[in-house]
């Protein structure tokens, strides 16, 4: 008998090139290297708002799932971050300055359209974003404030206040994904979800890459 692989472990094993695709796309590989700019940081973080709405917004609908509501907590909520950390870096006029970017608008319209119908796909997405920002977002965190002096205004997206412990709840997450009641079928359409979610990030930061000129982004 093959031994079973936990859903978490598959998860994470079935992703891994697609998180590599991500984490090494050039955008996000110039912030790391402190090739990017702090007006490059900010683009990006204007984006991560028009993400987070979606994605927090319809949280906030699946609450009424008992399998997602499983995953909602108000200790990732990053929306009041995100818009504390706009006000400081571009001013109290921020929602007049920014725009979603093509794949952001694609990206946003996809979580809304799964995030109503079909809870798995919903987790998928909150995935992706969430056991990523408790991961290597901590540390992207720490870099951005170091490269461009914040302390902690411009980098609250990446300060999980109400999460003491980010390894201790992201065991408990994935032990979660392990529970839930989903069938092989609906597992493996959750794993496709996620490959499709990593792809909207690689594919935003192709389109920020892009933007770098233009600075449609952010007026
Ligand atoms: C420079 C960029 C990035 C770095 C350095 C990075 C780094 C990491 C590291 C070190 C882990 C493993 C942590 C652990 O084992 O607990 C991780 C996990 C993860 N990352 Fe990233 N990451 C980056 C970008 C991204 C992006 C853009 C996404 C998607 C939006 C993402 C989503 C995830 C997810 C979902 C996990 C959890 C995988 C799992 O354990 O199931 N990461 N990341």
């Amino acid at each position: 008998m093959p031994e079973l692989v936990p859903f978490s472990t598959a998860l994470r094993e079935r992703s891994s090139a697609a998180h590599s695709g991500s984490e090494h796309a050039g955008f996000m590989a110039d912030l790391m290297k402190g090739e990017g700019t702090r007006d490059d940081y900010v683009a990006l973080v204007a984006q991560h708002w028009f993400i987070y709405e979606a994605l927090e917004a319809t949280a906030d609908r699946m609450k009424a799932d008992p399998v997602a509501a499983t995953f909602i907590t108000e200790k990732l909520t990053r929306l009041p971050a995100l818009e504390a950390d706009l006000a400081f870096l571009i001013g109290d006029d921020w929602r007049e300055r920014i725009t979603p970017l093509p794949t952001t608008e694609r990206y946003v319209a996809r979580i809304r359209e799964v995030g109503t119908v079909w809870p798995g796909g919903f987790v998928a997405h909150h995935y992706t974003r969430y056991l990523g920002d408790l991961s290597g977002g901590l540390f992207i965190g720490r870099l951005m404030a170091r490269r461009f002096g914040f302390e902690t205004n411009g980098i609250g997206f990446y300060l999980f206040g109400d999460i003491a412990d980010p390894k201790a709840f992201k065991d408990v997450y994935r032990e979660q994904l392990d529970a839930a009641p989903w069938d092989a079928a609906e597992q493996e359409r959750i794993i496709d979800e996620v490959l499709v979610a990593y792809q909207f990030n690689t594919d935003l930061f192709a389109d920020l890459a892009a933007d770098k000129h233009a600075k449609s982004a952010v007026a």
